[in-house]
């Protein structure tokens, strides 16, 4: 069945069309798609790549740092990448349901696109964990939405044990679909650039973004279309930060709750890029992540959620222990939008609106102005 919206692969394979059409069309020729394989877009990717100079002046750094603004994707996360793919790849097998386990972000793009698609959409989520602005999406989105009484660790056991049984397919980043979908945001920084960048931050949770990634640079390097590869720099919040302690975190803790992940299902995806690309793995802590949340917002105009702050954090913490070269080119992906959780944004800023009589003199007052 054909609809509207939907379209096939070969219609516009590698499409160089001013007209976006989303990143299969775009990529589809580094990606695991064919004419039989119905696309379900909204036309995520080609996100903007910012240069923020106030926040490397303001952390004393002396290089290029371009922020990979996922957040203008459809559901306002990176997760739009490979979910286009992982929904299409499943409607071209004629899946019925898809389930997902989720700190939040992918379980709102998992249900957008599933209501795109016309098919149903389960989402597991740890019960309290999730950012409201999330939450808000997968209950709009009409996806089932449980919460469990548990982490995302265990969540996403019981999705993987579900996708066993045949009846459902699991569209968190075990789904290799994902990992191609998401490859694409490297190879939208190249193109940008006209080159690799010399180093990539990036916070890491499951640490399916950071494998995508490499695979990304990796692919673009064997087809020539860039020179060098960049180092990869990875970070989890220090409460759970199971691949820099290097054990399985059975309570993790922190304030970016998109990142509160205990097992990572990428584990060996993100110490492979870590290791090939002569990178790094760190923790960064909840202080640092706010603090660098709010000098982003403060210094560019750039507001994002705290998980992608870790990587921000991850800058500040290497420029100040010399870890960047002067004139290094820095790409870090700013994986969430900051608008997801207000709660988190509203503690931080640790100020409220000023209150004033309805009167031109009590508003000039409290600006100082006399
Ligand atoms: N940043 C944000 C905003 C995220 O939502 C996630 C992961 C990450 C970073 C880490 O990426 O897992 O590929 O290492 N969120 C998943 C979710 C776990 O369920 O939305 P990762």
């Amino acid at each position: 069945m054909k609809r509207a919206l939907i379209t096939s692969a070969t219609a516009s394979q590698h499409s160089e069309s001013p007209v976006w059409e989303g990143v299969i069309a775009r990529y589809a020729r580094y990606l695991p798609v064919s004419g039989a394989t119905p696309i379900v877009t909204l036309k995520e990717g080609n996100t903007p790549l910012i240069r923020v100079p106030n926040f490397v002046h303001a952390c004393g750094g002396k290089f290029e740092l371009w922020l990979k603004y996922e957040a203008l994707n459809p559901t306002c996360s990176f997760k739009d990448r490979g979910m286009t793919m992982a929904v299409s790849k499943a409607l071209e097998r004629g899946t019925k349901v898809v389930i997902c386990a989720s700190t939040g972000n992918t379980s709102a793009s998992a249900a957008a696109y599933a209501a795109r698609a016309r098919i149903r959409c389960v989402v597991l989520l740890p019960h309290g964990k999730i950012a409201l602005g999330k939450l808000a999406q997968a209950l709009m989105y009409g996806a089932t939405t449980i919460a469990i009484d548990g982490n995302f660790d265990e969540a996403l056991r019981i999705v993987r044990e579900l996708g066993e049984t045949g009846k459902v397919e699991v569209v968190n980043s075990v789904n290799p679909a994902r990992i191609e979908g998401q490859k694409t945001a490297a190879f939208e920084i190249c193109d940008h650039l006209g080159r690799a960048p010399d180093f990539h931050f990036l916070p890491v949770g499951n640490a399916g973004n950071i494998t995508a990634y490499w695979k990304g640079y990796t692919e673009y390097f064997s087809d020539g279309r860039i020179a060098a590869l960049p180092r990869m720099f990875g970070f989890q919040a220090a409460g759970a930060a199971p691949i820099v302690e290097g054990r399985p975190i059975e309570k993790p803790e922190t304030i970016a709750s998109a990142i509160r992940i205990g097992n990572p299902a990428s584990w060996h995806g993100a110490t492979n890029a870590i290791e090939e690309s002569k990178g790094l793995i760190d923790k960064v802590t909840d202080e640092e992540i706010l603090n660098a949340y709010q000098l982003l917002a403060r210094t560019e105009g750039l507001f994002v959620e705290p998980a992608s702050a870790a990587a921000l954090a991850g800058v500040i913490r290497c420029a100040k222990n010399h870890l960047i070269p002067e004139n290094s080119v820095v790409a870090a992906t700013m994986t969430g939008h900051g608008l997801k959780d207000p709660d988190s944004a509203l503690k931080t800023s640790g100020t409220e609106p000023l209150i004033v009589a309805p009167k031109k003199e009590a508003v000039m007052k409290v600006m100082g102005i006399y």
